[in-house]
């Protein structure tokens, strides 16, 4: 990935300048993808008896103002509902991407390779079915389609991307927001990874999101962490070809992404299972929606400066980034 050091120079200014005076970098602006952007976000539930008839039921986050817009494919993670990122997926539709997140269980989680083609369907289904549930001001752009997904929800993106799963979309870009690919002890079918470096046969440019607690067990409960050493983020960063960027939120949890108070009993679940951090989630949201939205940025609309800033001064996020890298050496 090409890293020009020319647009950097007012945040790069700022910094030389601070550290002249001995003072802590102040940016005179927030960058914007981490705020709300200019778009009002509409939610539409779109559920499998309906007549244009989903695979599986969607949640769909669109801008309401007229326009053609970029597709985002969504999944959540393993015994997770869509509807507890609804704070993120905003974030991100505000700044002028169509959102859809099936929901890919109902009351008990599928298999792997269920579950991969599920998501595979629903991604068949875009074409045809996507245009009748928008409304009528707002246009799909599905040549601009990227695959997004947490926890489990990640790995089944990573699948699809690695053509592993039955489905004619094509797809642009690849996001894994703290991608699980199991446990401690052995990977969930369809196994992807390989423990190879650079192995990923995935051609799309790829950023991987980790967080800094996931690989952390509950305290003197015995359970497992939620990204465990081996199956998480770090390995599917090292599996991936370049372009392909990292970065780490260090001092937040697996499930700081979900809404701050996910409902009914698999929230409460949600809530405990994990290590979670101690800060606010909302700017772990923010940090996560702003670097999707500039990556995307960066490849649908050529405009750089956004993701190229978070990767050079990662002290612009909301929260901590550390590990921020550019590929991996030795790839070809
Ligand atoms: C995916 O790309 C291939 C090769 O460019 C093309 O033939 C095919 O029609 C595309 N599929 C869809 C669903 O657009
Ligand atoms: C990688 O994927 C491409 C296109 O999907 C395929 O043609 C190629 O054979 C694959 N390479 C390997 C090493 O599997």
């Amino acid at each position: 990935m090409e890293l020009p050091p020319s647009i950097f120079v007012s945040h790069t200014a700022i910094k030389s300048m601070a550290q002249l005076l001995g003072t802590k970098p102040v940016l005179s602006t927030v960058l914007p993808v981490f705020i709300r952007g200019k778009y009002h976000p509409t939610s539409i539930s779109v559920d499998s008896s309906s007549p244009y008839s989903p695979p599986k039921p969607l949640q769909i986050f669109t801008p309401s103002e007229h326009g053609i817009y970029p597709v985002i494919l969504f999944f959540h993670g393993f015994y997770l509902y869509n509807y507890f990122y609804t704070d993120l997926l905003r974030h991100i539709s505000s700044h002028g991407f169509i959102i859809v997140a099936p929901q890919l269980f109902n009351i008990m989680p599928p298999s792997g390779p269920d579950e991969v083609e599920s998501a595979a369907k629903v991604a068949d289904w875009l074409p045809s079915g996507l245009p009748s549930v928008l409304p009528g001001n707002v246009e799909a752009n599905l040549v601009k389609l990227a695959l997004v997904g947490h926890s489990r929800g990640g790995k089944t993106a990573f699948t699809l991307a690695l053509g592993l799963a039955n489905t004619n979309q094509n797809f642009s870009v690849l996001v894994g927001i703290d991608p699980v690919a199991g446990n401690s002890f052995c990977q969930i079918n369809p196994k992807i990874l390989t423990y190879i470096p650079c192995s990923f046969n995935i051609s799309i440019p790829v950023t991987v999101i980790g967080t800094g607690l996931g690989p952390e067990s509950k305290g003197c409960m015995p359970m497992p962490p939620c990204a465990p050493k081996g199956v998480n983020h770090e390995e599917f960063f090292n599996e991936c070809k370049p372009p392909c960027a990292h970065f780490v939120a260090t001092n937040y949890g697996h499930m700081d992404v979900l809404d701050d108070d996910p409902s009914g009993l698999v929230g409460r679940f949600s809530d405990c299972m994990c290590v979670n951090g101690k800060g606010p989630r909302d700017p772990m949201r923010r940090c996560v929606g702003g670097i999707i939205v500039a990556f995307l940025n960066n490849y649908f609309e050529g405009e750089k400066v956004d993701f190229m800033t978070i990767a050079n001064e990662p002290y612009v996020s909301p929260v901590k980034l550390d590990q921020v890298k550019f590929n991996i050496e030795g790839c070809d």
